[in-house]
């Protein structure tokens, strides 16, 4: 009845176009649960439209349980949390699983990470339950109050004193001698680790990284025009440098890009030794090393593994890591100790962004010199340990035989190799249709590799976790029923 008495335009009935409108705009968060949405008045003027084509656009939304009406106040955004959610509606809010590339991939990849509805084994992130959120933000309000001018102001390019002077002494935890004028804050790893790349490489460099490898950097390198070089890495002692030695005599490596310390997604850690013959292998050909060590800090030992930058000797090891694994990923908070590449690295970082922001600096800043850092680190150690362990089990006991994974002795990150004939993707596209995110192997290279790996994320274990992991191997289980059948 409603549609016969509609105004009609070109594309359908303008009740419905007015209807879809607003829809997107709930379902892309512009108007939120328990939200008023505009007036019929207000949506009237905006659209052009009668006041009764409104009021048939906000039935219509009614009856799709989107919004409500509410006596004498307007329509409102109905609340629809699914506890886990159905076929239908993961078909709606997550990304498609048609074939796509590598690079599409890693985009639904990382946009079902930040979907708060799945269940996040995707995610290489801490959960706010296990991080000092209460102290970290008395403290950004303390200290943005006790350095009132100096928290809304450009800092300098390197950062504020105060936390490189922390950063500094901390460093020796890792074998690094540093001043806290060698020490240049910026917004997070991923920030040190390009303004690096930028520093030392040129469009059609090759840069040799360990394999399987972090897809945000292979990503990145690609991004950038440079060449990954992928060498064999194991979960063990990480890359091969005797792959390495190889690659670099028949290659024009220009850099190195690793992460010795509980590398993502091997979680494989190199002996201290192996890192000594690295960083010498390195210096003898000239080669920078850009290290990454921004899990070196969550060993679940009491030692502290050193970073391959306490071998260097000739400035080659441009170190990078951030508080983003430790403390508090969105204050986006890391640095580089840069040696002989320093003076460019801030260049560049001045040209792209001046400063780093002030108040999380001053919050880190406080947190490192009377926060308890230390104890902070000892009880998350010990948590991930006891998480990594608890999904290594879960894991055994639930997927195909002949599955096999990673024994990491710090962070949070199990690497799992599936029987080959069990797709990852087909894995994730069906996890994600069950309410879980995973990481699929094959994103962790550029050279179609990892077929059947998978990353999964024990930064949060409970019940609900344990349920995920038990569905994922039921799932496994059931692809390589069908691809026997
Ligand atoms: C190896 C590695 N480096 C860097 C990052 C991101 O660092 P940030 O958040 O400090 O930029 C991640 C996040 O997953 C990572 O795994």
């Amino acid at each position: 009845m409603r549609m016969e008495k509609s105004e009609k335009n070109g594309s359908g009935l303008l009740y419905e176009r007015v209807a879809s409108e607003l829809a997107s705009l709930i379902e892309l968060g512009t108007f939120r649960v328990g939200e008023k949405i505009p007036s019929v008045r207000q949506m009237s003027r905006r659209f052009d439209v009668s006041i009764n084509t409104v009021m048939q656009a906000y039935a219509l939304l009614e009856d799709r349980r989107l919004v409500e009406a509410r006596p004498q106040s307007g329509y409102y955004v109905k609340a629809r949390i699914p506890e886990i959610l159905t076929a239908e509606l993961c078909e709606k809010t997550v990304n498609s699983p048609a074939k796509v590339t590598i690079s599409e991939l890693c985009g639904q990849v990382i946009k079902n990470m930040m979907n708060h509805d799945l269940l996040p084994l995707a995610n290489a992130i801490p959960h706010p339950k296990h991080l000092p959120v209460e102290k970290l933000s008395r403290m950004l309000a303390s200290e943005s109050r006790r350095f009132s001018e100096q928290s809304i102001s450009y800092e300098m390019t390197s950062g504020i004193e105060r936390l490189r002077v922390q950063i500094a002494k901390r460093s020796l935890m890792a074998g690094i001698s540093a001043s806290p004028d060698e020490i240049l804050v910026t917004s997070g790893c991923v920030e040190a680790v390009v303004l690096a790349l930028r520093a030392i490489c040129r469009s059609g460099d090759t840069i040799a990284v360990e394999s399987p490898f972090y897809f945000n950097f292979l990503q990145m390198i690609g991004e950038m025009g440079l060449k990954a070089l992928e060498i064999p890495s194991t979960p063990r002692e990480g890359i091969s440098l005797e792959a390495l030695q190889y690659a670099i005599e028949q290659n024009p490596v220009k850099a190195c890009l690793l992460i010795p310390n509980f590398s993502n997604p091997l979680g494989s850690m190199m002996p201290a030794e192996r890192k000594r013959e690295l960083a010498e292998l390195l210096a003898k050909h000239e080669i920078p090393l850009i290290e990454d060590d921004i899990y070196g800090d969550l060993a679940f030992g009491n030692e502290r593994p050193v970073a391959v930058k306490s071998f260097d000797r000739k400035g080659l090891v441009v170190y990078c890591s951030s508080f983003s694994k430790t403390l508090a990923p969105g204050y986006r908070v890391g640095w580089t100790i840069a040696g002989r590449f320093q003076p460019e690295i801030e260049r560049l970082k001045t040209m792209v962004n001046l400063a780093t922001s002030s108040p999380p600096q001053l919050a880190l800043a406080e947190f490192l010199a009377n926060g308890g850092y230390d104890h902070h680190l000892r009880t998350i150690r010990r948590i991930y340990a006891g998480n990594i362990s608890q999904m290594a089990d879960a894991v055994a006991s639930s997927f195909p035989e002949g599955t096999c994974m990673s024994r990491p002795s710090g962070s949070f990150i199990l690497w799992v190799e599936m029987p080959p004939a069990c797709s990852a993707i087909e894995l994730y596209n069906e996890a994600v249709m069950h309410g879980i995110s995973i990481a699929p192997g094959p994103i962790f290279s550029l050279a179609d590799k990892y077929r059947n790996h998978i990353r999964l994320s024990s930064a949060l274990w409970d019940d609900e976790v344990k349920r995920g992991v038990v569905k994922l191997g039921e799932l496994a289980r059931g692809l390589l029923k069908r691809q026997a059948a």
